[in-house]
């Protein structure tokens, strides 16, 4: 596939869910976001779902760059983040409030007071958490939620397990997740043990999803998510029941696919 490429893939069914596969990573980054870029020109005061994670750094400097030729506006955009570490502060420069600060909220026009980002300080994480519902809740839900996705097919930090958690929560994170977050940290005994994250609820309440991948690492769990069954030990494959989700893939991650083909 030409580098500047991207192709529709279907498996030929009726579903909500919409695939692309894109010849870079940069062109990837490019359609995720003429996506979101469309999506906001359709509703200036939108309320963005955003994640974090090094899959979207691309969009975000898609954005960035948009925003600077003016063809995107955030001054009445909100955005809400799916999850932070616990404890942790903002100040760290492994927050995701500092990493969305750095790589996207200083390159925008959006109102650094209408974003939003899960404090990684509270003493009363489940207060923290209900009242994030509660706020999101009250904007009128989200009217995008950006994804990506883990090794293990987790979504925010919602990790594979017995059940899917509707509600923000206090979340314990896995071994796997924590040995493949080491590598933004000077050493796995620096990443911290928990997490506070958005539920399985609150992001199939969004009213449209992108989720971003790349990279041959997620080739497994982008299949789970899109051809396996729906199950709670891959998060993300609840997607697939999602009336208005767009995956945007590089070849890398979309080479496990076997009923999703070019059309
Ligand atoms: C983290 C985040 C997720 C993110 C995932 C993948 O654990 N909580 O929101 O999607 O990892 O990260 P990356 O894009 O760096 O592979």
């Amino acid at each position: 596939m030409n580098s500047n490429e991207v192709k529709a893939y279907s498996n030929g069914k009726k579903s909500g869910v919409k695939v692309f596969v894109a010849g870079s990573y940069e062109a990837l980054s490019k359609k995720a976001a003429t996506i979101l870029a469309g999506a906001i020109a359709n509703k200036p005061e939108f309320i963005l779902g955003l994640a974090t994670g090094t899959s979207p750094l691309g969009l975000y400097d898609e954005l960035a760059e948009l925003n600077a030729q003016g063809r995107v506006d955030f001054s009445k955009v909100t955005s809400y983040n799916l999850d932070e570490y616990y404890p942790i502060a903002p100040e760290n420069d492994q927050s995701y409030r500092y990493f969305m600060n750095k790589n996207l909220f200083s390159k925008i026009n959006i109102d650094i007071e209408k974003t939003h980002v899960l404090s990684g300080l509270t003493k009363d994480p489940e207060g923290e958490c209900k009242a994030y519902d509660a706020e999101i809740e009250a904007a009128g839900g989200i009217d995008l939620q950006v994804l990506g996705i883990g090794n293990n097919g987790h979504i925010g930090f919602n990790e594979p397990g017995k059940d899917f958690i509707w509600g923000t929560h206090m979340v314990e994170l896995t071994e796997s997740t924590i040995e493949a977050n080491s590598r933004l940290f000077n050493s796995a005994d620096e990443v911290p043990r928990a997490a506070l994250s958005m539920g399985i609820g609150n992001i199939m309440c969004a009213k449209q999803i992108v989720l971003v991948a790349n990279g041959p690492k997620k080739a497994q769990a982008v299949k789970e998510a899109l051809e396996g069954e729906i199950t709670p030990y891959c998060q993300a494959s609840i997607l697939q029941l999602h009336p208005n989700v767009t995956f945007v893939l590089d070849e890398d991650a979309a080479s496990a696919l076997t009923e999703y083909k070019e059309i």
